[in-house]
């Protein structure tokens, strides 16, 4: 149970200013708060430069700006900002955001409490990104709010910029809210938004998971 105005949901109430109210979860995010403390340990137990080898030659060697959303343990962030690129890393699961921070402090990293499909708030900030990563996140959406997020990610991508996402395939975990999710339906999605396909191709997982695969796909936004 955690304490939230109450207003923010519910605009016309106001009765009191804060009451106990159950946590409402961003849709995506189902059962990772109640897992946080393993997947915080799990995720870390591969390096950012094993998970993601197949796309450094894809990433700016300058420093440059990352966007990493559903950015997890904060990982991945922290590999960027070892190689000098500052980064905003997007996670809306306060368990996995507050242990990310924890793990991996660095001043070249920003959190930021937003999500897909709409991605508000970072949206509104009107930036771009010289790369924005999308691993292990996407099929947390429902076909519908695929063909939402698409636009609003694409718009984060700076020209010649590059969009690099892993697509699970198979089964889904107990308590968690996942889909399948084809690698030709993503590229159909980011085709039309000047996002070309650079990289298609299975990806491994050092995490082995039975009877689960990956797909890595990797777009370059065009000039
Ligand atoms: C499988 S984990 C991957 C974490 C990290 N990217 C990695 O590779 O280790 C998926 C992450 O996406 C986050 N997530 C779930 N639904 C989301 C949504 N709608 N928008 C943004 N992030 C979401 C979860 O909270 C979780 O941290």
């Amino acid at each position: 149970m955690a304490t939230f105005a109450l207003e923010r949901y519910c605009p016309e109430f106001t009765g009191v200013d804060e009451v106990s109210v159950k946590a409402v979860r961003v849709s995506g995010t189902e059962h990772y708060a109640e897992e946080a403390p393993e997947l915080l340990k799990r995720y870390e137990s591969i390096s950012f430069a094993e998970a993601h080898h197949a796309v450094m030659h894809l990433i700016p060697k300058a420093p440059c700006r990352v966007l990493d959303i559903g950015a997890g343990t904060g990982r991945d962030a922290a590999g960027f900002a070892a190689l000098g690129h500052r980064v905003v890393a997007v996670e809306p699961t306060e368990e996995m955001r507050r242990g990310a921070m924890a793990l991996h402090p660095s001043s070249s990293i920003e959190w930021l409490d937003d999500s897909l499909p709409e991605l508000a708030s970072l949206r509104a900030r009107g930036e771009q990104y010289d790369v924005v990563m999308l691993t292990a996140v996407w099929m947390h959406l429902d076909e519908k709010q695929r063909r939402q997020a698409m636009p609003n990610v694409a718009a984060l991508v700076r020209d010649d910029g590059a969009m690099i996402m892993t697509l699970r395939h198979g089964p889904v975990p107990p308590g968690r809210r996942m889909f399948e999710v084809s690698a030709e339906e993503t590229i159909g999605l980011a085709a039309p938004l000047g996002l070309s396909c650079v990289l298609n191709r299975p990806a491994e997982s050092s995490l082995r998971q039975p009877g689960v695969s990956w797909t890595r796909l990797a777009f370059r936004k065009e000039l």
